[in-house]
C-alpha cells in the first residue's frame, strides 16, 4: 500500500431485503459521516431490487454504493439484465463485473467480462475486476498462469486507476473460511501488478483488492501486504459490526 487509499467493499451477493439492507447501509452511513475516513473508502454492493434506497441512504455520506454485475449493452432486448447505465441511474459509483459465481453459475468468460467492464467505463462507473483460480488449478501449480491470463482477458480498453479495481478472490477461498498464506497472496498481487503494467495507464496508482473470507481477525495482515490495496468482503459485510472492524484494519 504505498500511496493508495484502502478500498474496502462489501459484495452482499443475493442477501438483502429493503428493510434490513438500508438499516446495514443506515449504520454504516452514520459511522462515515460526510467525510469518511482518510484511510479508506467503504463501499457496498447490494442486489440491484434495492440499490437505489440504499444509494439514498448514503448520499449525504461518504458511503459509496455499486452493483454486483452489469450488461455489456446499455439497453435493449435482454430479459432479467440490468445495464451499467441503469445501475448509474440508480445512484451506483461503481460495479463488479467477473465475480467467481459469475464465471462459475453463469460461464461468463473473461472476454465478456471485459465487455461487462468496457461498460461500466461507458455508464461512468467504476469497475471492480475479479480474477482468481480454482482449488483444482492452485494444486495444478497454475494459479498465477491462469489469474494472468483472466488479468489481461477481463481489463477493458481505457481502463485507469480512476475507473478500474482489480479483487483477486481464490474461488476456493470465497464463503469457506480458507484463504492463501500470505505470501502467496503477496505474490499474485504483485504479479497482477507487474501485468497491469503492461495493459492500463498509472499501474502503480490501480487499487488491488484481494477477496475470499476476509474477516476482522485476518484484515489486519492481509490489508498489510504492499499490493494489496483493500478487500472484497462477502459473509463479512453483511453485519455493520464486522465489516466496520474490517475497515479499522487498514494502516
Ligand atoms: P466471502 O466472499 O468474504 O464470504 O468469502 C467474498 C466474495 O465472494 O466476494
Amino acid at each position: 500500500m504505498t500511496g493508495r487509499r484502502y478500498l474496502i467493499a462489501g459484495n452482499w451477493k443475493m442477501h438483502g431485503r429493503l428493510q434490513d439492507g438500508t438499516a446495514l447501509a443506515q449504520a454504516l452511513a452514520e459511522k462515515l459521516g460526510p467525510n469518511g475516513d482518510p484511510r479508506f473508502e467503504i463501499l457496498v454492493c447490494p442486489p440491484a431490487t434495492i440499490l437505489s434506497a440504499v444509494s439514498a441512504v448514503g448520499e449525504k455520506t461518504a458511503l459509496l454504493t455499486g452493483g454486483q454485475d452489469c450488461h455489456a449493452a446499455p439497453q435493449g432486448a435482454h430479459t432479467g439484465d440490468i445495464a451499467a447505465e441503469m445501475l448509474a441511474d440508480a445512484g451506483a459509483g461503481y460495479v463488479i463485473v467477473g465475480h467467481s459465481e459469475r464465471r462459475q453459475n453463469h460461464a461468463e468468460t473473461s472476454a465478456q467480462v471485459k465487455g461487462k467492464a468496457a461498460a461500466a467505463l461507458r455508464a461512468g462507473l467504476k469497475a471492480i475486476v475479479c480474477v482468481g483460480e480454482t482449488r483444482e488449478q492452485r494444486d495444478a501449480g497454475q494459479a498465477a498462469e491462469i489469474v494472468a491470463a483472466q488479468v489481461a482477458g477481463s481489463v477493458p480498453e481505457g481502463a485507469t486507476a480512476d475507473n478500474c479495481v482489480l479483487a483477486y478472490e481464490p474461488v476456493w477461498a470465497i464463503g469457506t473460511g480458507l484463504t492463501p498464506t500470505i505470501a502467496d497472496i503477496a505474490a499474485m498481487h504483485s504479479m497482477i501488478r507487474e501485468k497491469l503494467r503492461g495493459l492500463v495507464a498509472s499501474p502503480e496508482a490501480v487499487r488491488i483488492l484481494y477477496g475470499g473470507s476476509v474477516k476482522a481477525s485476518n484484515a489486519a495482515e492481509i490489508l498489510a501486504i504492499d499490493d494489496v490495496d483493500g478487500a472484497l468482503v462477502g459473509g463479512a459485510s453483511l453485519d455493520a459490526g464486522s465489516f466496520w472492524a474490517i475497515a479499522q484494519a487498514c494502516r
